[in-house]
């Protein structure tokens, strides 16, 4: 599946802003920069440590550390990484594991994997249709995402995880549609303020604004018995007339972003705690009643579902800033007469997910660390995220190895760290956090 960034959940980084900028055309691919910003970041960190450095640092070492290795070894890491789709807790995603520990291990850098037990959601069933009203025929979605001909990957296509939203409550649910445009709190209390009762009804969302965990809470909070959410072209599909992924850098009319609805951090059995072997856990039924979960059920859908599902709206017209890009058919509020059908079963359930690190010692402080890491998990195949950062840091890895073979050592020490289970809500990154915490407090290394 195209590499896109609406077809992936924002970093940690962006989820501290409430309003990701939507994103703009350009003609590179994103691959290298993402690449070469991680390069450059660890660069300037090991620059920083080999200045800070005494004794008598040498002079060559950073250009040297520039120097080593060629862009080939990145690339076959990332290849290796990406050839099937890893979603945390499968065999694949565990096969990526072995791979990065391999790659580490292999340039004599000690290294290791740490498995937890957390609880991980996948799809079992779905199935979503649409009448023009009660007792209309219905139209069933397909939901499934077109490859195109020629497609080197679809074959491997063929081995993704259906679309579905982590987390999503099981449930049938029919009903009439709302438009809710991009699921924000100000979009509900606009459909009440227009009179539109969402109670008991299925909101059709975009994404846009705020991340899926939040629409899909925003509209359980207005009484939504359900929710859809879909990138509307306005935001992901470039000017009409400019085609989509192959053609351009668009997401096609049936790519879908898939997600997570959970709105904690960490794993839902473990809130607070690390998901150690025996540790204290709340069951997965008290887990997925927390607030933190969607509690209704909801699906990601494409633009071209939601397209069909807008044609059937009634209503009042919706406000400018709520319709489409220009050529786009006029959207309305509704409710009805769309009515949906949208039936989800999920299966929440323990998984084990597995983070690997690789240290090399400082030398003269080795109790203090500089982290560098990036998550592994991928909802498809991760090539952009997060692979081109593992395939860097792997690369990152080897020059470091190399210089230590001529001798040096870093004044700190280095952990790399291959993260699982981010996609489901930065679940080992903050396991690994309650871990830190607990290495400091005891001091141990
Ligand atoms: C890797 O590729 C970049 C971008 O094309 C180039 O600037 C750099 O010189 C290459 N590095 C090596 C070691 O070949
Ligand atoms: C909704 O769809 C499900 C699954 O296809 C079906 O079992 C159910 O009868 C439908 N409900 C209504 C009210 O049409
Ligand atoms: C849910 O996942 C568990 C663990 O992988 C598996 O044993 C079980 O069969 C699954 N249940 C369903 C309904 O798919």
């Amino acid at each position: 599946l195209p590499p896109s960034p609406a077809m992936s959940r924002p970093d940690a980084a962006s989820l501290l802003s409430p309003s990701p900028p939507p994103f703009k055309p350009h003609r590179r691919g994103r691959l290298l920069p993402s690449i070469l910003a991680v390069l450059a970041a660890a660069a300037a960190l090991f620059l920083l440590a080999v200045l800070r450095s005494p004794p008598t640092p040498s002079p060559n070492l950073g250009s040297l550390f520039l120097s080593l290795g060629s862009n080939n070894t990145a690339a076959s890491h990332l290849r290796a990484l990406t050839l099937h789709p890893h979603v945390a807790g499968t065999k694949a995603n565990s096969l990526t594991a072995a791979y990065v520990l391999h790659a580490f291990s292999s340039l004599s850098i000690p290294s290791h994997i740490t498995p937890y037990s957390v609880l991980l959601s996948y799809p079992v069933h779905r199935s979503l249709s649409l009448s023009a009203g009660p007792g209309r025929a219905a139209k069933s979605f397909s939901l499934t995402q077109d490859t195109y001909p020629s497609d080197p990957y679809a074959r491997a296509a063929a081995e993704v995880t259906p679309t579905f939203f982590a987390y999503s409550a099981s449930g049938s649910v029919s009903a009439e549609a709302v438009y809710a445009n991009y699921g924000r709190e100000e979009d509900f209390a606009y459909l009440s303020s227009r009179g539109v009762d969402v109670a008991g009804r299925v909101a059709l969302a975009r994404y846009g604004r705020i991340h899926c965990e939040d629409i899909v809470h925003n509209a359980r909070a207005a009484g939504a018995a359900a929710a859809l959410v879909y990138p509307d072209p306005l935001e992901y599909g470039g000017s009409a007339g400019e085609g989509s992924f192959p053609d351009s850098r668009w997401l096609p009319p049936s790519g879908v972003q898939v997600g997570s609805l959970f709105r904690g951090v960490g794993d839902p059995t473990t809130p607070m705690w690390a998901s150690s072997e025996g540790c204290e856990r709340v069951s997965v039924e008290d887990a997925m009643a927390t607030d933190d979960m969607p509690g209704i059920p909801a699906l990601p859908v494409s633009a071209r579902d939601a397209a069909e599902i807008q044609q059937v709206l009634g209503g009042a017209e919706a406000p400018a800033d709520w319709q489409g890009r220009d050529g786009s058919p006029v959207y309305r509020l509704g409710p009805g007469p769309a009515v949906l059908n949208l039936t989800y079963q999920g299966n929440d359930t323990m998984a084990t997910i597995e983070n690997v690190f690789a240290v090399i010692e400082g030398a003269e402080e080795p109790d203090r660390y500089v982290i560098l890491g990036n998550h592994r998990d991928a909802w498809t195949f991760g090539a952009a995220d997060p692979n081109s950062g593992t395939a860097a840091m792997i690369e990152l890895a080897q020059r470091f190895s190399m210089l230590q073979k001529q001798g040096w050592r870093p004044r700190r020490t280095i952990i790399f760290c291959s993260w699982d289970a981010e996609e489901y809500g930065l679940v080992s990154r903050s396991l690994f956090g309650h871990h830190i915490r607990l290495l400091y407090i005891h001091r141990i290394n």
